[in-house]
């Protein structure tokens, strides 16, 4: 199953994302996470990435494409790929179909997860996220039972530095500009599916299984 989840910061692409490859195993490749390992590791591509993400604007598509197409010939991704957060441009959704194409590949599916703008900047305010191993809470509906500590695996739960208002407020803006026309890219080429995402995480995981099930 060849998998796009599409949708505005803090719809809960990556929430979904991980229930995902806990019921199907699937590889996920979320590009924001690629970009804030590299942040972290110090990297060139870290360094690069930190300028455009610290304001909420797009790494350029050059960068994230040439990233993407590599991660999707690793043989883990053989099976199938839950690709979150990519693509977020015109661009970036024809070099994938042409990559896919050239792989003698293609979409099953892209979902959207659908959430009212007005809830998105309380979520993604009030969002927190395990350094360590990337696992999504939030302060005001999912906290660690010890604050700051990661309930998997222990590691120091954080703020990312984007999810500040301002910076998300921009966020925002960049998706209505850049990236909700893709719902209408996809839709034309048959491929969009819609799941209300403004309902409890199992809720709305219910319509995602029932969508990779081909139901
Ligand atoms: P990225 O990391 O992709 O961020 P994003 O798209 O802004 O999306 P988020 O991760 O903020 O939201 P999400 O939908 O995953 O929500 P989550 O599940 O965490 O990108 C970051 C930056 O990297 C970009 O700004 C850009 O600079 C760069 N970048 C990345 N990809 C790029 C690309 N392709 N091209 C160029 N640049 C790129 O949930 C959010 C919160 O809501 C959590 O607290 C969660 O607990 C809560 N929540 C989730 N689901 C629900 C629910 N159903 N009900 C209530 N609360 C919920
Ligand atoms: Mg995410
Ligand atoms: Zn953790």
């Amino acid at each position: 199953m060849n998998v796009v989840l599409l949708g505005a910061p803090g719809a809960g692409k990556g929430t979904q994302a991980a229930k995902m490859v806990e019921e199907f195993g699937l590889p996920h490749i979320s590009t924001g996470d690629i970009f804030r390992k590299a942040v972290a590791d110090g990297t060139a591509l870290g360094l690069e990435a930190k300028r455009y993400m610290d304001s909420g604007e797009l790494v350029p598509d050059e960068v994230t494409i040439g990233i993407v197409k590599e991660r999707l010939q690793q043989p883990d991704c053989a099976r199938g790929f839950i690709l979150d957060g990519f693509p977020r441009t015109v661009p970036q959704a024809d070099a994938l179909g042409d990559a896919l194409a050239s792989m003698g590949r293609a979409l099953d599916a892209v979902v959207l997860v659908d959430v009212p703008k007005s809830a998105l900047v309380e979520r993604l305010t009030a969002r927190r996220q395990c350094r360590a191993c990337g696992r999504i809470y939030n302060v005001l509906t999912d906290r660690p039972s010890v604050d700051g500590k990661c309930d998997g695996c222990g590691g120091e739960v954080y703020q990312r530095d984007d999810d500040t208002v301002g910076t998300v407020t921009n966020r925002l803006d960049v998706y209505e500009r850049n990236t909700a026309p893709l719902v209408e890219y996809y839709r034309g080429r048959g491929l969009l599916r819609v799941v209300d995402g403004d309902r409890d995480p199992d809720d709305v995981f219910v319509d995602v299984t029932s969508i990779l099930r081909g139901e």
